[in-house]
């Protein structure tokens, strides 16, 4: 749980918080943001709990039930130290994500959650952190962000490395500015495919390595994006020095229930929606190179 230093755990939280696990709450849709062609947030309500208020560590996940269409596993992509609204940022691929498109302020929705593991902040603490994203894996990292901004003077260097497939497919474009010019922060971007305006990079995330400035025995590096990035990423943290155990990588999986009943989102020995999303790389690498293992 969040102590009054932030969130520090890597461990779900125990399913007592959750009354009745599988039902889920309905709640007000307060914000909708358009943040690229295919891909938008939606600021929620939280679920009113009577005794203790919704809090979530980064990197946990919630269900979100568009209603007569299906359920879907979507991050938080909030500050989770601000108790406020629940803010979630979703790219349209599918029946559940583009019915959760249409939805606008006002209307109603599902909710169950927080679910899952989150990233491993207390692990970090004192050294340097870098962190890698493609595409709609920047999410689930924005917490940690808020995290480390908050109480920046007690880590070390902190690196965001970002690729996305074209200059409009990168999410949260003000803050990204924002966030450089802070100057404590090195924030390093790339695309696939860009015009002669697009003054950064071009390539694989995995180049951006050459630019980082991190010092490899005291960095935890954490990771969210499609599986073949995180593959490539993984190595070029091994070329560099930095210890598998303080590797993290968030798996995406089919969910269903998201409290280990089912079966759905199993991965090797491990149920991703209770032992992770977020796991230590040198706990799954076995698997890790096995699709859908
Ligand atoms: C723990 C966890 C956290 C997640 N967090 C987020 C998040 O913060 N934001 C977010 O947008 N998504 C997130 N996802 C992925 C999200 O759950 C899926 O995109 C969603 O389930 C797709 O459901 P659908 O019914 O819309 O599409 P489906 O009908 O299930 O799929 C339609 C098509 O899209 C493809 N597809 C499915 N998922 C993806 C994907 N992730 N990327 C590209 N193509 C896909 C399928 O292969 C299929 O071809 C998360 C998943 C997990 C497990
Ligand atoms: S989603 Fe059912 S066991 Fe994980």
């Amino acid at each position: 749980m969040a102590t009054n230093r932030g969130p520090f755990t890597t461990h779900h939280l125990p399913l007592t918080t959750h009354n009745a696990p599988m039902l889920p709450t309905v709640v007000q849709v307060q914000g909708f943001r358009s943040e690229t062609h295919d891909t938008f947030t939606l600021a929620l309500d939280p679920p009113a709990r009577p005794i203790t208020p919704y809090s979530f560590l980064p990197g946990q996940f919630n269900m979100l039930y568009r209603f007569g269409v299906g359920e879907v596993a979507i991050s938080l992509s909030g500050d989770p130290a601000e108790s406020g609204l629940l803010i979630h940022t979703i790219r349209a691929v599918g029946s559940v994500t583009r019915g959760l498109a249409r939805l606008r302020p006002g209307d109603a929705i599902g909710i169950r959650g927080p679910f899952g593991s989150s990233w491993p902040l207390e692990a970090a603490r004192g050294g340097d952190v870098v962190l890698v994203s493609g595409g709609i894996g920047l999410p689930p990292l924005r917490p940690v962000l808020y995290h480390l901004l908050r109480y920046r003077d007690e880590y070390g260097r902190v690196v965001l490395l970002y690729g996305a497939r074209t200059p409009a497919d990168l999410l949260y474009r003000e803050e990204l500015q924002a966030w450089r010019t802070r100057g404590d922060f090195q924030v390093l971007l790339t695309v696939d495919s860009a015009d002669t305006s697009w003054r950064e990079s071009i390539g694989l995330v995995t180049a951006l390595f050459t630019h980082a400035d991190f010092d490899p025995k005291r960095t935890v590096g954490m990771m969210c994006g499609p599986e073949i990035m995180m593959r490539f990423t993984v190595r070029e943290f091994e070329k560099r020095g930095v210890a598998a155990d303080r590797v993290y990588v968030s798996l995406e999986r089919n969910m269903q229930c998201a409290v280990g009943f089912c079966g759905h989102c199993q991965f090797g020995p491990n149920f991703v929606c209770m032992d992770g999303p977020v796991f230590c790389y040198d706990r799954i690498k076995t698997f890790f190179d096995v699709r859908e293992a």
